[in-house]
C-alpha cells in the first residue's frame, strides 16, 4: 500500500498497513493523496466522527516539500470535514509542522505526550480479556467519555489484537478498559485507556497489560491536560518523549467534558 511506504519512510512505527487500511475501510472519501506527474507525492487522512473530526498521516515526499503541497492536502481535508458538518477538527502536530497548522487557523490545546517504557508486570483477577459480547457496553462508555463514536476502530482492535484488550468490570459494571496494538517491528502501543475511576485506581489495568506483553517496553499517548495520568506514568517508570506533538483544534472550542476519564489516546490520527 502506497501510504504505508510513506509512513515507513518517516519511521512512524505504529502505522502498519493494517492500521492505514482501517481508514480506507472506514471512509475511503476521507483518504487523500497528492500526485505530481502521476507519482505519489503525499498523503493525508481525515476521519469523520459525528460532530468532531481528526486529521492525520500528513506526509509529503521530501523531494516535493516546501511547494505548498502539504498545505493543499490539509485544505482539502478541512474542506471535506466541513462539508460533512464537523464543528471541531483535531490533530496532533509535530512541532516543526505547527506553523503550517497555525496558518490554517488551528489553535494549540495542549501537548499530546508520548511516553515509552515499562511498568511493573502484575496479574489481577479482576482484570479480564475483552470479549465481543462486551463491546456494546464499551461503545456506550466510550461515547460518554470520548464524546464521539469510535466503535468501528475499537471493534477492529479487538478483532486483530484480542490478547492486548483488557477490561475491569465489577458488581457496579464496567469500570475501565484498555486496547493495545502492535506496530512495525513488534512495537506495542497501549490506548485507548478509559476509566470511570482515578488513574491511580486504574493502574492495575496497565500493569496487567504489561504482564500480558511480557518483558518489553511499550508506548502510550497521553494528553498533558490529564495531569494525574502523566504523573502516575512517570512515577511508575514511563519516560516522556522530550519533544511531544501539540494537540491542536480548528472550529468551535472543544467540549472537553469527560476527557479526564480518557487516560490515554487511541491514536494521534483519530483520537
Ligand atoms: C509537514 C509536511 C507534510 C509539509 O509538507 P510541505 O509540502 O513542505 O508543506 P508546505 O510547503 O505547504 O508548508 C511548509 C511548512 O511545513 C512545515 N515544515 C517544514 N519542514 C518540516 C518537517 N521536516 N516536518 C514537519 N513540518 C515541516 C513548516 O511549517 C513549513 O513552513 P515554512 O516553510 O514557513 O517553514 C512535510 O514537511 C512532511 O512530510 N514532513 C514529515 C512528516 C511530518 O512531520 N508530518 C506532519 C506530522 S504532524
Amino acid at each position: 500500500m502506497a501510504a504505508a511506504t510513506l509512513t515507513n519512510q518517516e519511521h512512524w512505527r505504529s502505522e502498519t498497513p493494517l492500521e492505514l487500511a482501517a481508514y480506507y475501510v472506514y471512509d475511503p472519501d476521507g483518504c487523500f493523496i497528492a500526485e505530481v506527474d502521476g507519482i505519489l507525492a503525499g498523503i493525508c487522512i481525515a476521519t469523520v466522527y459525528q460532530h468532531t473530526g481528526f486529521i492525520g498521516e500528513l506526509i509529503v515526499q521530501p523531494q516535493y516539500r516546501k511547494h505548498q503541497l502539504g498545505t493543499r492536502l490539509m485544505q482539502t481535508a478541512i474542506e471535506y470535514l466541513n462539508n460533512e458538518g464537523i464543528s471541531c477538527i483535531f490533530l496532533d502536530g509535530v512541532l516543526k509542522a505547527v506553523p503550517l497548522y497555525e496558518r490554517l487557523g488551528f489553535l494549540p490545546l495542549c501537548r499530546s505526550l508520548r511516553l515509552f517504557g515499562q511498568v511493573s508486570a502484575r496479574e489481577f483477577t479482576h482484570i479480564t480479556p475483552i470479549q465481543t459480547i462486551d463491546l456494546p457496553q464499551i461503545f456506550d462508555m466510550d461515547l460518554q467519555f470520548f464524546g464521539s463514536d469510535r466503535s468501528f476502530f475499537l471493534e477492529r482492535r479487538l478483532r486483530h489484537y484480542p490478547e492486548l484488550c483488557w477490561k475491569w468490570q465489577d458488581i457496579n459494571g464496567l469500570q475501565a478498559y484498555l486496547f493495545g496494538r502492535v506496530g512495525i517491528g513488534g512495537w506495542v502501543t497501549a490506548g485507548p485507556w478509559v476509566s470511570r475511576r482515578s488513574a491511580q485506581e486504574t493502574l492495575p489495568l496497565l500493569e496487567h497489560f504489561q504482564s500480558a506483553i511480557g518483558n518489553q517496553p511499550f508506548s502510550i499517548g497521553v494528553l498533558e491536560s490529564t495531569n494525574q495520568t502523566v504523573q502516575l506514568l512517570v512515577q511508575n517508570g514511563m519516560q516522556p518523549n522530550p519533544e511531544p506533538p501539540m494537540r491542536m483544534f480548528l472550529g468551535l472550542v472543544p467540549n472537553m467534558v469527560g476527557s479526564e476519564q480518557c487516560l490515554a489516546i487511541g491514536s494521534p490520527a483519530k483520537g
